[in-house]
């Protein structure tokens, strides 16, 4: 056993702490042999990683005995980790702890709504708080690096991993991006609740073409940095401690061999200098994108491209010595690397209290405490998006009975979502929980399933593919149904609660049709000829293409995935101790077909308004200086519109809110140095206090790259009591007209060019009042 080299903190002092951090650092590395720097960089899959399929690693006790392993996963029991961390500490070269890390995306033990769901909040300081909550739990279950927040831009409903990202827009997900991390890394990453983010999967991932997973995405260096990369400048301004790379092809270089983006863009023009890190096998994996031809090509690539931390592959534990001694990379770029990896162990307090975290007794005093789960529950009501209501929402706390249909009514595990890899089913409580405990006696609730969520049992298999969330029921659809229709007709209302599995979206959990699987949509409609009110609950891991739910349903409230408490949480959704206020941040279209859609899309040559292509009119030019367009008869897409069924921004509430005419405190702006201040009064017109939530966009009618239509740029959400009003005021400055121009993705140039722009608010991004501006280059 060699001793380790000590770091006394507490004899350190505030003054000059720093510099000692590094002069231990510094000190460090010199006494490493080159093996053991490339081990630091080495995180290998010891069992209990779910993710990917990378083999076990055999024997790890003694390969990090050895130095051989700079970080695991800390998803196994902490005597386990309490035991490997031992030997680390104790028994390996140097004692440098390891570095545990683990999924934690929405919430760890105590699970709260998908990210996508989350967003739809439109809340940061509630997003501040869950994380919060999410590193308090899990920094307590050792894990001392969680692999969250993701921040792909989504914008097709196929793609699964929407589920995990903010959504389709990039000032929500540059806000969540920075709630996320203040939440996580709280303001010392060394207190025993915080645990250090990771900004992922950089960057682009969310484009993959056909939404199918980890496919291309070819996206222009113009569109990265107008749309990709914000959230990811965001998180890198907040302080996140490292970003993970993505799996795909970035318009012909894989992200783990794409040097401009990793050194040019993040470490050079960003100042990034936290850890980069594979994502799961991503190193090897350039073999399969044919940009290498074997595995020690894979980590030469990865490394000169500036990965440093090889996540499962192992290959750089296998190579990087060879490539060293063979001269193919700089001992001075190991060291660089290595350095991150044990500052980021060092800001994290790991070479003080290595065995941070790792007490039974002290863990499961800070899971799924009553706080937590007060927490998960208004979470789950708030990311709530009420889609449609003809007035049969909220339900009376008593009256007749309710007729609880659905395969996700009683389905607890579910509940959670995918990407809940600390979460127990038992933990959750369902909408059939939740209802009942509100609605106490006053009101019956009955029952029944009414159709599986899926009937092919091989689909239902690889739905169940992390555990079993669902059975199959062996009756026919029909006695379902039948079933079901019994119950409604002896009821006064029907809720169904209907929609996908939880591993429905998630990695590699691509759809191509976005409708209501196996035959929910059937029971839907046997439960809509009863003539009974008809409330469909839906939950997804995506927008869902809900054309005819949208056309019978008397109300739809979208509920996402809740997590622990989504039960809870619908149940004071639906019966009114909550008034709605969720608005979507990922557009829901009509049909699968219309992917990609989302509300910021360029004009076109040709704008199609709601009912078909216009064609240029003769030489009218409107007030913005565009040509006008008088209406083609035939609709383009030929089997109908093509606008969303829901667009980005839409969610109703029990109050209703008016919007009175935009107000400008003057139309021409000039210098960089100008703003303005452009206004609105909301009044709420309803009879209950509700929540809105007010939404600025920009536009640039003429610029010198086609402009999307409109983009959000600032957002208030305002309670107001029955028959309040409140003028919102928004502050424009010359950083809202800007955007970028960028002919190669490491040389972004960010300009404001003059001439007009349209300032538009209002509570979704299709109801908006709108001003033209003006801004001029000089003063
Ligand atoms: C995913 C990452 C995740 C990693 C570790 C990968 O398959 O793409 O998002 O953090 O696994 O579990």
């Amino acid at each position: 056993m060699r001793r380790p080299l000590s770091l006394d903190v507490a004899g350190l002092g505030m003054l000059g702490l720093r510099q000692r951090m590094s002069d231990f650092i510094e000190t460090l590395l010199q006494r490493m042999s080159p093996a053991e720097k490339i081990g630091q960089l080495n995180h290998p899959a010891i069992g209990a990683d779910t993710t990917g399929a990378g083999a076990a690693t055999a024997d790890v006790e003694t390969r990090i005995r050895r130095g051989e392993v700079g970080g695991i996963s800390a998803g196994l029991e902490l005597e386990r980790l309490h035991a490997l961390q031992r030997i680390a500490v104790q028994e390996s070269p140097h004692g440098i702890p390891l570095l545990f890390t683990l999924d934690v995306i929405h919430g760890h033990r105590t699970v709260f709504p998908l990210p996508l769901g989350l967003a739809c909040a439109w809340d940061p300081a509630l997003v501040r708080r869950t994380a919060r909550v999410a590193a308090t739990e899990a920094a307590a279950a050792g894990v001392a690096l969680a692999w969250a927040p993701m921040l792909d831009i989504a914008r097709d409903a196929r793609w699964g991993r929407a589920a995990e990202s903010p959504g389709e827009d990039p000032l929500i997900s540059a806000v969540f991006a920075r709630a996320t991390v203040e939440g996580f890394q709280g303001s010392d990453l060394a207190q025993p609740d915080a645990v250090m983010a990771c900004a992922k999967h950089f960057a682009g991932y969310g484009f993959a073409e056909s939404g199918r997973d980890y496919n291309l995405a070819d996206i222009s260096p113009f569109r990265m940095h107008n749309v990709v990369l914000p959230p990811f400048k965001a998180a890198v301004d907040a302080g996140v401690g490292t970003v993970m790379v993505g799996f795909h092809d970035l318009a012909g270089i894989p992200c783990h061999g794409h040097r401009e983006l990793l050194q040019g863009v993040l470490r050079e023009i960003w100042g990034f200098d936290g850890l980069i890190v594979a994502d799961y096998t991503g190193i090897a994996e350039l073999v399969n994108h044919g940009v290498a031809a074997d595995a020690r090509e894979a980590a030469l690539l990865a490394f000169i491209a500036g990965v440093d931390i090889d996540l499962i592959s192992e290959i750089y534990w296998g190579h990087l010595p060879a490539l060293l001694a063979a001269g193919r990379i700089a001992q001075g770029d190991i060291d660089a690397a290595c350095r991150r990896v044990l500052r980021a162990k060092e800001r994290l307090g790991l070479f003080a209290q290595p065995f941070r975290g790792l007490d039974t007794r002290q863990r499961d005093a800070a899971t799924l405490t009553p706080a937590h789960r007060q927490l998960a529950r208004e979470a789950a009501a708030k990311a709530c998006v009420l889609l449609k209501n003809s007035g049969v929402l909220p339900l009376a706390r008593e009256g007749g009975a309710i007729a609880l249909i659905g395969p996700l009514a009683d389905s607890r595990a579910n509940m959670q979502g995918t990407w809940a890899v600390s979460a127990r089913p038992e933990d959750s409580v369902t909408v059939l929980e939740g209802m009942t405990a509100t609605a106490g006696s006053r009101r019956r609730i009955l029952h029944a399933k009414g159709a599986n969520i899926v009937d092919d049992p091989n689909l239902a298999a690889r739905l169940n593919l992390f555990g079993e969330t669902f059975a199959i029921d062996g009756r026919s659809p029909e006695v379902m149904i039948a079933e079901a229709v019994g119950l409604a007709e002896r009821a006064e209302v029907v809720v169904a609660c209907v929609g996908e599995a939880k591993e429905h979206s998630g990695e590699s959990s691509t759809r191509s049709d976005l409708g209501l699987p196996g035959s929910q949509r059937r029971l839907l409609e046997a439960l809509h000829r009863t003539g009974k009110p008809l409330v469909i609950v839906s939950m997804s891991g995506r927008p869902l293409a809900l054309e005819w739910e949208d056309g019978h349903a008397d109300a739809i409230l979208h509920a996402w995935f809740g997590g622990s408490e989504a039960g809870n949480g619908i149940a004071d959704v639906l019966f009114g101790a909550v008034n709605p206020s969720g608005k979507l941040t990922m557009t829901f279209p009509r049909r699968a077909g219309q992917c990609p859609i989302h509300y910021a899309e360029a004009p076109t040559g040709r704008p199609i308004d709601k009912i078909g292509v216009d064609v240029p009119g003769d030489r009218e030019i409107d007030r913005d200086g565009r040509r006008a367009f008088r209406k083609f008869t035939t609709a383009c897409r030929l089997e109908g519109p093509h606008t969303p069924l829901y667009p980005f921004g839409h969610g109703l509430g029990y109050s209703a809110f008016d919007y009175g005419a935009l107000a400008l405190e003057k139309t021409i702006m000039r210098g960089e140095g100008d703003a303005l201040t452009a206004s609105v009064t909301v009044r709420n017109t309803g009879a209950v206090p509700g929540e809105e939530i007010v939404q600025l966009y920009v536009g640039d009618p003429v610029a010198s790259r086609s402009r999307p239509l409109r983009e959000l740029k600032a957002f208030r959400k305002i309670a107001l009591a029955p028959g309040e009003e409140r003028t919102v005021a928004f502050r424009i400055t010359v950083a809202d007209l800007q955007f970028f121009r960028a002919e190669r993705l490491a040389a972004p140039e960010r300009v404001c060019e003059p001439g007009l722009f349209r300032i538009e608010i209002g509570g979704s991004s299709e109801r908006l009042a709108s001003a033209s501006i003006e801004w001029q280059a000089d003063r």
